[in-house]
């Protein structure tokens, strides 16, 4: 079958762009990497994605005149690179929804948490498990959706729970035994969304 080709959309240090990466490597995914796209240049993201011979750019709405020539550059960008899916891995700003038209249905982003509890506005990073912990939740997981135009509101591709919240947990512990579990399920969520959208042989 052929390679399914990927964007990542990403904000930070890039460590679920990177298991996502690794199991394409590992011929785990049939997928490669085609174009990693930040907000941010000093983003670790580029260093991930120059290890696994990615391309990858900055593309910053601030960098723009205004909102359609930010999403123009990107859409042209992912279509230059024969992107199909996008994935969004810690990109902490709003997805344009000319993008999201372009791209319907394929589109997928990673929540640290249990969706649709801990969502929402304000719900990224570190604040989620923060949050979880307020709330005194006993477990939390992982969500991979689809992105439409609502934050964290798209349908839910796969769940993975079974993270016990304990007593004496900080945001910081939570996080870490959270983010193993992502880089688990993100490759396995790519590998569904392709067995359920790609009839290509
Ligand atoms: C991940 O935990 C991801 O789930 C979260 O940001 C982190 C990025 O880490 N995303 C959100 O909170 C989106 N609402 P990474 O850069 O190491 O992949």
């Amino acid at each position: 079958m052929r390679k399914l080709r990927f964007g990542i959309m990403a904000s930070g240090r890039g460590s679920n762009a990177e298991a996502i990466l690794q199991a394409c490597r590992e011929g785990k995914l049939q997928a490669e990497g085609a174009l990693v796209v930040s907000n941010n240049p000093d983003a670790g993201v580029h260093e991930v994605a120059a290890r696994f011979d990615a391309a990858s750019q900055t593309i910053a709405r601030p960098d723009f005149p205004d909102g359609g020539s930010f999403a123009e550059t990107l859409i042209g960008a992912f279509r230059d690179a024969g992107v199909e899916l996008i994935l969004l891995a810690g990109y902490m700003r709003k997805v344009p929804p000319a993008l999201l038209r372009e791209y319907r249905g394929a589109v997928l982003n990673i929540h640290p948490a249990l969706l649709p509890r801990h969502g929402g506005k304000g719900m990224y990073g570190i604040h989620v498990h923060e949050d979880v912990l307020r709330e005194r939740d006993r477990e939390t997981g992982v969500t991979v959706h689809y992105v439409d135009e609502e934050y964290d509101r798209g349908p839910i591709l796969l769940q993975k729970g079974g993270v016990d919240v304990r007593a004496d947990d900080t945001p910081e512990a939570l996080a870490e035994r959270v983010l193993e579990l992502e880089h688990r399920a993100y490759p396995e969520a790519v590998a569904l969304w392709m067995e359920k959208h790609r009839s290509i042989v």
